[in-house]
């Protein structure tokens, strides 16, 4: 369900025409809905309601503070990967205790700042993480509240680059290894044992995969706790994929009575790190057409077209990355008639397209074009490469909208640079 809807043959998002956004702040730019955010999380939350569960809000998939900070008004904590996303989520009104923080790198000073704030827990991905947790713990004089994220070694079928929790994948600790390192972590005196956490993957479409690593960390539950250890959380991580073209994915009810039925019954709060199921609907990539141009169709069969947009590969990444799919519909009234075709933006590799031989109306210049799904690793992923700068966006919420990140400037882009002394020397000397 989302908030995109077209009425008199103009979308909008919620009571607001992209049109007007497109003409006020330029394209390219991303739109959010409100209403559309809220709704996801209410259902999200409700799905949950038969056990204890906090909502950690994955801020991987979105990180603009007004995002986040429509979860955290109700209630969400976040689930980070970075002293940077801490830091931001913070800003964004998320409660530290609510904060969980994931990922296979965690440096010193991220490890300190999380402590400092008072975190909810880390999830611990290797021996040597859980000993330097220890060692900055003792350093600051601290208890740090860990659970340890096992790799439970199942297939989530889904695209190789998102699966995580295969035996070959760089995450967690293999499910049959953690006894060990639990025993291990138990006995420091600056590491706190709080849960276990496991994350399979992302845009799952099938409950199967999430229901047996499900099973799998509660067997190893029920043995931490045989083992006296008290475990009172469970984190079990995100993944639940979105509709982009399509997938049936589950019903948020669907997924979490499954869970629930593999944790019920133990004395534990649950933890869910969704990130693409709440926000990757309630967001479109608005672009605008700059050109057209036919070539000779490659079967030799009449012609294709580029319609050349200026979104690109930098500013949404994942076809050109994944090849995934995304919706792509008209802002206005559409042409008539078919052609194929395919998006493509204008930076300077044949990988830079955001659709590819689709079906599509003979769009010109000037038309707006909505990309759609686009909430979930669009904004978060873009970047400056061809010295683009990243784009605007926007919130709606009714009839009203707001700017929520101004589109950056070319001198935002390389601001930071210096160039190097011993250049200009030269230079000097010659004048
Ligand atoms: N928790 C952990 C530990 C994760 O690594 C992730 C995503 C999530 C939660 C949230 O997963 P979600 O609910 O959004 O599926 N860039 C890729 C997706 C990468 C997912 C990375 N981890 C894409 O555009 O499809």
């Amino acid at each position: 369900m989302h908030h995109f809807q077209t009425r008199n043959g103009e979308m909008h998002c919620e009571g607001v025409p992209l049109r007007r956004i497109a003409r006020r702040v330029g394209t390219p730019v991303y739109v959010y809905s409100h209403a559309t955010l809220s709704h996801h999380y209410k259902v999200f939350d409700a799905a949950f309601a038969s056990m204890p569960h906090v909502i950690c809000y994955s801020m991987k998939a979105n990180s603009n503070g007004s995002v986040i900070r429509s979860f955290t008004n109700l209630g969400s904590g976040v689930d980070i990967v970075s002293g940077g996303e801490l830091a931001r989520a913070l800003a964004a009104g998320a409660p530290p205790g609510k904060i969980v923080y994931s990922g296979v790198g965690k440096k010193v000073w991220e490890i300190e700042a999380a402590l400092r704030r008072g975190i909810l827990m880390f999830n611990v991905e290797s021996r040597e993480e859980l000993e330097a947790i220890d060692a900055v713990a003792g350093r600051m004089r601290k208890r740090a509240p860990i659970s340890i994220r096992v790799n439970p070694d199942v297939d989530p079928k889904t695209h190789p680059y998102i699966s995580t929790g295969l035996k070959k994948n760089k995450f967690g600790i293999h499910i049959g290894q953690a006894v060990k390192d639990y025993e291990w972590a138990a006995r420091r005196k600056h590491i706190e044992v709080v849960g276990v956490d496991c994350h399979i993957g992302s845009q799952l479409t099938d409950v199967a995969p999430f229901v047996d690593a499900a099973e799998r960390v509660r067997s190893l539950v029920d043995r931490l706790l045989d083992m006296g250890l008290r475990i009172r959380l469970v984190d079990i991580g995100g993944g639940l994929g979105i509709r982009y073209n399509d997938e049936l994915p589950p019903h948020p009810k669907q997924y979490a009575d499954a869970v629930v039925k593999a944790f019920r019954g133990l004395p534990v709060t649950l933890v869910l790190e969704p990130g693409r199921v709440l926000v990757g609907n309630a967001g479109v990539l608005v672009t605008e057409v700059l050109y057209t141009k036919p070539i000779p169709a490659p079967d030799g069969k009449g012609r294709k077209y580029f319609f050349i947009v200026d979104a690109a590969m930098n500013d949404l990444a994942r076809p050109s990355l994944y090849g995934s799919y995304h919706a792509i519909l008209p802002v206005g009234k559409a042409p008539r008639g078919k052609v194929t075709a395919d998006v493509v933006g204008p930076i300077c590799e044949s990988g830079d397209f955001l659709a590819r031989d689709r079906a599509m109306p003979p769009y010109a210049a000037g038309d707006l074009l909505a990309v759609m799904s686009a909430g979930a690793y669009g904004f978060s992923m873009s970047s400056n490469y061809n010295t683009r700068p990243r784009a605007a966006e926007v919130m709606v919420s009714g009839s009203r909208f707001e700017i929520v990140r101004e589109r950056e400037t070319v001198r935002d882009v390389f601001r930071d640079e210096r160039t190097a002394s011993f250049l200009m020397q030269g230079r000097r000397r010659k004048s």
